[in-house]
């Protein structure tokens, strides 16, 4: 049954998270299209970009261009696109009662530059007051696998001809820090987050965030429309 009703509901912002080639964003595409028909009002988008000022960083930090400067530069230039993000697209939209889904947000920072490239974190923990002020998401999805399988299946996606990015193109090691720490990430902050297992199969795995999302978000409004 459809949730909307006269008055507005208060947007919910879901984040995705994961290694490369973990299917996050074949589960947005899922997950977007559940909403849409229990009737809630949902943006797709990603990090880096996702606005019109963020997407030239992103063009610019996945092309690798600025990795002569370092971790710590890249990681205020992602924050940098994140204020962008927020500000032109995500809060407009949460105002509007719209739910934001995105494909990668605070927690890729704290993976990619907190942990496996070992910025300081006092300077990612200030970066994201900086970026989000109050915000916060109101569910974290963590779609877990290992990182030798995600990254296989992300140069398979690619195709031939096509390099790696600027992230892709790290070893194996780096990217099994970087999913060590998502998971870090979902123990240390249970409310928030949920790991999904990204070996499972595409349809079982969209199942298990859909009853994530009724019970942890949809199940309050539910009651309070009478569906
Ligand atoms: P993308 O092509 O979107 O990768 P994926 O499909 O795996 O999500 O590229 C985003 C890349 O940027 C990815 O390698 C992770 C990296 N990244 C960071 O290092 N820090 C960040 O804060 C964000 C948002 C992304």
């Amino acid at each position: 049954m459809p949730l909307a009703s006269e008055a507005p509901q208060p947007g919910r912002l879901i984040t995705f998270e994961g290694v490369e080639g973990a299917g996050k964003s074949t589960q947005i595409r899922r997950l977007h299209e559940r909403l849409r028909e229990a009737g809630v009002e949902t943006v797709a988008t990603r990090e880096p970009g996702g606005s019109e000022g963020a997407e030239i960083l992103r063009r610019i930090l996945l092309s690798g261009a600025l990795k002569p400067l370092g971790a710590r530069a890249e990681a205020i230039l992602f924050a940098a696109a994140r204020i962008d993000h927020i500000d032109a697209l995500i809060r407009p939209a949460l105002a509007r009662g719209h739910w934001v889904l995105s494909d990668r947000f605070i927690d890729s920072t704290r993976a990619y530059q907190g942990a496996a490239e070992a910025v300081d974190p006092r300077l990612i923990s200030a970066l994201e007051r900086a970026a989000l002020g109050g915000l916060r998401p109101d569910l974290t999805l963590i779609i877990d696998l290992p990182a030798q399988e995600g990254l296989r299946r992300a140069a398979a996606r690619r195709g031939a001809g096509e390099g790696a990015d600027r992230f892709e193109g790290e070893d194996v090691s780096f990217h099994e820090a970087v999913r060590n720490a998502f998971l870090a990430i979902a123990e240390t902050d249970p409310a928030r987050c949920v790991v999904i297992d990204g070996t499972a199969a595409e349809a079982r795995a969209a199942d298990e965030i859909w009853s994530v999302v009724r019970e942890r978000l949809l199940a309050g409004e539910e009651a309070a429309h009478g569906a």
